[in-house]
């Protein structure tokens, strides 16, 4: 995870305009920042840069590097904040990734004399550099022996004092160059420049780069220079707070019914070439592999669900464990759906299919992600970019494309049906959850229950309650809840059901439990079942997104009556760029 943000120019910028930049990365990682240039100066602290930014002094530079963490190796401190400071105080680093073979370098760094200040992994980055160099190795030379030594993932910025460069170099993490109007930005990704150029340079694996406010050079890791496309990137303009919401979650959940008619739309017309060749792929394939993390891959749950729906082989996992339990082939079509297009779990499935001879396609929210860049064919998703770590919108488009590609092949359904009955269940369920919240807010489990296309969304219910509103919550199918869970059932145990259309199933489920004193909130579109939540007739596939949506309100009005902070849970970033 993490994010990086460099950036060097003839005419010299205040460093609180780089804390600008990296803010647009805060997604990636929350929990501590900080700030090098090349005049020495070092500013770190831990929190967010909103809340701390002011203890930072107005400085001008025309080098600087900066870095947004979220921790893998030490705790939160200052110290284990990046920049970390070479032995000799001379050369500064920041890093996103992990380098995995930190312990045995360190080892032999300290050997060599050297003294850690931190417990990152990132530190020995800097020390081993600092090593070369004093060895009397050029900077590049010793990136060069960096990047043969070291094993794991990296996207690093390091700078030098008094040295009019910022020097790049990266394996699996994301790192992108931006041409501006006078130098040039290095960072995780273009977000961080979106708002200032529309030119950027894409880093591939073990590519360094050596970057002046004149000019740039690219470089393989053996040192030979390399000639780079530059990509003219389509305005990818980052969201703003709007007044009339508290947090970023709530205006996303609102903004859905927009984003899902501006995406079929799309489907219809401009990616319609695009959706008719992953229709052709899925159609020549043997079967359809999905692979997804987190909230996409019950989205992928809900492609499995609509694909085999119409007779159509598919079958998903979660992407890290996609190489030990799916069996990638020629014949196979494999489908990433990834909102950040980032998921380092998803990447490197992602490759391991594509060097089993796999065809690769992807299901996306950010244009230019690394994941698009791996695949044969992408589709966009077009939600526009999402703040709040918990994914919303971006699942409900995640389903429309998968909904549209199973609408391709034959199944019968109406996507411009959905937007409205989006709209419907907002503005009726979400004045009844508000007034529920106060009675949930000390709940300490909810056990949430579907069958068919209403077991992946339980599962996406119970991520968000868990994640949002830190409520312990399982999603399971209901089948298996009397093979086990049913024992934790007791008096007053709440447990949220999902039942669509007939499944008078569910409906015995939930006899059972409420047999056992639970307290069952249930949705449904069906007015048989006289649910709680009563939702607009759905058509095939519309279930999966109208019912979620009552959970994505539930976990946010829960979460806010606990005082929580939405936008950035505890522990979580956006982007997962580790394994
Ligand atoms: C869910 O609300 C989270 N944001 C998380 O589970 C997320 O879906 C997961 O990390 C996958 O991210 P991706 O879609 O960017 O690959």
């Amino acid at each position: 995870m993490c994010g990086i943000v460099g950036r060097i120019t003839h005419v010299p910028f205040d460093i609180h305009d780089i804390l600008e930049s990296l803010k647009r990365l805060e997604y990636r990682g929350y929990d501590s920042f900080g700030i090098a240039t090349a005049e020495g100066d070092v500013f770190k602290a831990t929190g967010y840069i909103d809340v701390h930014a002011n203890e930072i002094p107005s400085r001008l530079t025309s080098v600087a590097i900066s870095h947004t963490r979220w921790a893998t190796h030490g705790k939160v401190t200052r110290e284990n904040a990046h920049p970390h400071v070479s032995q000799d105080g001379t050369f500064f680093i920041v890093h996103n990734g992990i380098i995995e073979n930190h312990a045995p370098l360190r080892k032999a760094l300290q050997a060599a004399g050297h003294t850690f200040l931190s417990q990152t992994d990132s530190e020995v980055i800097v020390h081993y550099i600092e090593g070369r160099v004093s060895d009397g190795a050029s900077i590049d030379e010793a990136i060069r022996a960096f990047m043969n030594e070291a094993r794991g993932t990296f996207a690093a910025l390091l700078i030098r004092r008094d040295d009019p460069h910022i020097y790049a170099f990266k394996r699996d993490s994301p790192l992108v160059l931006g041409i501006l109007d006078d130098g040039y930005a290095v960072a995780s990704d273009i977000y961080a420049f979106s708002d200032t150029t529309t030119k950027a340079v894409f880093f591939e694996d073990d590519e360094y780069a050596v970057i002046s406010a004149d000019s740039y050079a690219f470089f393989d890791a053996r040192g030979a220079p390399i000639g780079k496309e530059i990509a003219t990137v389509r305005w990818t303009e980052a969201a703003t707070r709007d007044e009339a919401y508290d947090h970023f979650m709530i205006k996303e959940i609102h903004e859905q019914p927009a984003a899902a008619r501006r995406l079929i739309l799309s489907l219809e017309n401009e990616q319609a070439p695009f959706m008719d060749q992953l229709v052709t792929l899925a159609r020549t394939a043997n079967r359809v592999l999905f692979v997804a993390a987190g909230t996409s891959y019950h989205a992928s749950l809900i492609g499995v669900y609509l694909l085999n729906s119409i007779g159509v082989e598919a079958h998903t996992l979660i992407a890290s464990e996609f190489h030990n339990y799916m069996l990638a082939d020629e014949g196979t079509l494999v489908v990433a759906i990834s909102q950040s297009g980032e998921t380092m779990d998803v990447v490197k499935a992602v490759k391991h299919a594509r060097s089993r001879g796999s065809k690769v396609a992807s299901i996306v929210n950010v244009p230019y992600s690394t994941i698009q860049r791996l695949s044969d064919i992408s589709i966009e998703i077009l939600a526009g970019q999402e703040i709040c770590v918990a994914s919303t919108k971006t699942y409900t488009n995640q389903i429309l494309v998968l909904a549209r590609m199973a609408q391709l092949m034959g199944l019968e359904t109406d996507l411009d049906a959905i937007p409205d009955q989006i709209e419907q269940t907002l503005s009726y369920a979400e004045p009844a959850v508000i007034a529920m919240a106060p009675e949930l807010r000390d709940v300490r489990d909810i056990y949430v229950i579907g069958r068919g296309i209403a077991y992946p969304l339980s599962r996406e219910v119970a991520l968000k309650l868990k994640e949002i509103s830190y409520i312990h919550a399982e999603g399971m199918m209901g089948g298996e809840l009397k093979h086990g869970t049913i024992a934790l059932i007791e008096d007053g145990t709440i447990v949220m059901s999902f039942i669509q259309n007939a499944d008078h199933d569910t409906m015995s489920n939930i006899e059972e439990v409420e047999a056992r004193g639970a307290r069952v909130i249930s949705i449904s579109d069906n007015s048989e079942f006289s649910p709680d939540f009563l939702l607009p007739a759905s058509v095939p596939g519309s279930f999966a997104i109208t019912a979620t949506i009552v959970g994505q309100l539930f976990s946010y009005y829960i979460a806010r009556e606990k005082g929580l902070p939405i936008d950035k849970p505890r522990n979580l970033a956006k982007s997962v760029t580790v394994k």
